[in-house]
């Protein structure tokens, strides 16, 4: 299940192969329609975005599951401040769930050994991906407001030369 803000981001999920896709800013109940998506609860939950996503995969984590922290970009403007969602506990105790933080430079050193991997599936077809590209190191605040605003459909780049 991919969770995203808009139907060409849903659609594009849906192509490249995931089972069911979520618009967050359309769905009335995020928690209901996660539940829908994942009736047997979700394994691993990649967390991009904290915030009202976090709490509506959290309230419906399989047992065993595994939560990664990654981004908080839907507190991105409350840096240092503590995030005031929801509290999970009990959920942990009965899903005997672990969440990990994840930081990519912790895994710097296997860089190589990943785009191998990434490439290979990428020839292979296994995996597919899209960029966003802006021309110029003058529009690179533009390119951090795009990110705040869901208007990159992709990684967002800004070529320099
Ligand atoms: N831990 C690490 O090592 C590490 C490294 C790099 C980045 N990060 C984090 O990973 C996350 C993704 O970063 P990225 O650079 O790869 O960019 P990205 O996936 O393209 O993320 C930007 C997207 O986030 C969505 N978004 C914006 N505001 C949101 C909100 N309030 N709630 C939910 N989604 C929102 C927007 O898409 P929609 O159209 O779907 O809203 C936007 O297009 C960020 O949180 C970033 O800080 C972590």
């Amino acid at each position: 299940m991919a969770i995203a803000g808009s139907d060409d981001k849903l659609k594009w999920c849906r192509e490249i192969g995931f089972g069911a896709a979520i618009n967050y800013k359309k769905a009335a109940d995020l928690t209901v329609a996660v539940k829908e998506a994942c009736p047997r609860g979700v394994d691993i939950f990649f967390d991009n975005t904290a915030g009202p996503i976090h709490d509506a995969v959290m309230k419906n984590l399989a047992i065993g599951a595994r939560v990664v922290i990654c981004g908080r970009i839907a507190l991105a403007g409350q840096f240092g401040k503590p995030d005031i969602g929801e509290r999970f506990m009990g959920q942990l105790i009965v899903t005997r769930a672990s969440i990990h933080g994840f930081l990519v430079f912790d895994w710097w050193h296997r860089r190589d050994e990943a785009l191998r991997h990434l490439a290979a599936w990428h020839r292979d077809g296994k995996i597919r991906f899209k960029e966003d590209v802006l021309e110029g190191i003058e529009r690179m605040p533009e390119a951090f407001i795009r990110l705040l605003h869901g208007k990159n459909f992709g990684k967002q780049i800004v070529k320099i030369s």
